[in-house]
């Protein structure tokens, strides 16, 4: 059983190095090495190794596995990368030498990293580069289940969301609203986010939604949630910080209108006014209704999000460095700003938008920042793109391009694209959003 534990950590590991790492570097040989060693281990038993996928599980010749919570990550990472790249099952037919798992996950690995994912082309890549004694097979109803599926998530993404939004407007009007209320929408988006992460994450291009602070919040919430997933929280620990990065901006609501909206530079006492709403806000979700214990990490993750990493930024509270979830949500919560048209701040585009984020290390935790850069991909969801078969596309997530004609959604491309480059949205003349929106049969709300 401890084998079969390490087993997992190891593959989805060496997976996820190969991800990262741009050719077959020693942190990736060390952690194919262990894959070995650990495979020898099974050997010793076994005649062939089998993993494979069945739901939401995973089972070593056709047993489940159990997992506890100590590797519940890496089980659940894995999971998704199968799914992802419609692998149903992984067979070592012998034991493998470690050059051949070396090839093997670094073909996966930079299978993941890109945007291009096709069955019969890692099958392809795999002869090429040697990789005799492991096979894979393709996920059964792969192409039946993400067609009848992603219909009903999307629908049910844009529900969460629009409820999310008109849950906070109420909060902001109402100091008295249930927090319990936050805490189902927080499980509800992270089940969203398992089952279907790409589109909730495009769903955040949509920015229009009732007031900027609003739409705003339940995006940073649905990508925080999704960046503590990536780092494989607990779901406790991800409530709590869905619960900080909804609420991180709440205290904006008193706040005068005029400061918040004022298109031009804010005067000294309007910024003093402005950079008290972390404190405002921390302070209003402690008299939320259901909030029997102090939340101490959420209300350090509020508090403490505009703090940058090398402890500048406010309050000025004596902080050095920022706690997990304020730095967790410091990046979040910048991306989606960036992205968002403001009357005083010009558009940039999420491919802009990620290189500056990546570009100042000293404010935003560089190591989380990779983590991010992992979630989003090279052309983060929304990214208006020219294709290599001279079409136009925006990307809703990786491996899915919408291809679009004169600004509509004419196609749901989903096997090999080519990309060539990200282009300005303007120049096409295409709002990404709407395409996103398109997706999720999302036609506007009034009277948020
Ligand atoms: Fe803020
Ligand atoms: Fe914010």
């Amino acid at each position: 059983m401890k084998d079969i534990k390490s087993f997992i950590i190891y593959l989805s590991s060496s997976m996820h190095v190969a991800r990262l790492s741009q050719s077959r570097s020693k942190t990736l040989r060390m952690h194919t090495g262990k894959t070995h060693e650990i495979l020898s281990e099974l050997f010793k038993d076994l005649s062939s190794v089998k993993l494979s996928l069945g739901g939401n599980q995973l089972f070593l010749n056709g047993e489940r596995i159990e997992v506890g919570m100590e590797i519940m990550g890496r089980y659940r990472a894995l999971i998704q990368d199968l799914k992802y790249l419609s692998i149903g099952s992984i067979t070592f037919t012998k034991l493998p030498e470690v050059r051949e798992i070396t090839s093997f996950v670094y073909i996966i690995g930079k299978t993941l990293s890109s945007n291009i994912v096709s069955f019969d082309r890692l099958t392809r890549r795999m002869e090429e580069l040697g990789v005799k004694s492991i096979k894979i097979e393709l996920l059964e109803e792969a192409e039946e289940i993400k067609e009848g599926m992603a219909r009903t998530i999307r629908k049910e993404a844009v529900k969460n969301l629009l409820g999310g939004i008109s849950y906070l407007k109420n909060v902001a009007q109402d100091s008295n609203e249930d927090v319990n209320v936050a805490r189902r929408l927080v499980r509800k988006f992270s089940e969203l986010v398992l089952k279907d992460p790409g589109y909730l994450l495009s769903l955040t291009t949509v920015k229009n939604i009732g007031s900027y602070t609003l739409n705003h919040s339940v995006n940073v919430c649905i990508l925080s949630l999704a960046m503590g997933m990536e780092l494989g929280l607990s779901r406790r620990d991800l409530i709590e910080l869905g619960i900080a990065a909804l609420f991180h901006d709440l205290g904006k609501f008193d706040i005068p209108g005029e400061i918040l909206d004022k298109p031009d530079k804010l005067t000294n006492l309007e910024y003093e006014k402005m950079k008290q709403h972390p404190y405002l806000s921390a302070e209003r979700i402690l008299f939320l209704r259901g909030m029997d214990e102090i939340p101490i990490f959420a209300v350090r993750g509020i508090l403490e999000h505009h703090i940058d990493f090398n402890g500048r930024g406010y309050p000025d509270i004596g902080v050095k460095k920022p706690s997990l979830f304020a730095r967790l949500i410091r990046i979040v919560d910048s991306y989606d700003a960036m992205t968002t048209p403001r009357l005083y701040q010009p558009v940039t585009t999420p491919f802009e938008a990620l290189k500056n984020i990546v570009l100042n290390p000293e404010v935003y935790d560089p190591s989380l920042v990779k983590v991010f850069l992992n979630l989003m991909g090279i052309y983060p969801p929304g990214t208006v793109v020219r294709l290599k078969n001279g079409l136009i596309g925006v990307i809703v997530s990786r491996g899915f391009v919408a291809v679009v004609d004169k600004g509509d959604l004419v196609e749901k491309e989903e096997k090999e694209v080519l990309i060539e480059k990200a282009i300005s949205p303007e120049d096409v003349d295409v709002d990404p959003a709407s395409v996103i929106a398109a997706l999720g049969s999302y036609e506007g709300t009034s009277g948020i």
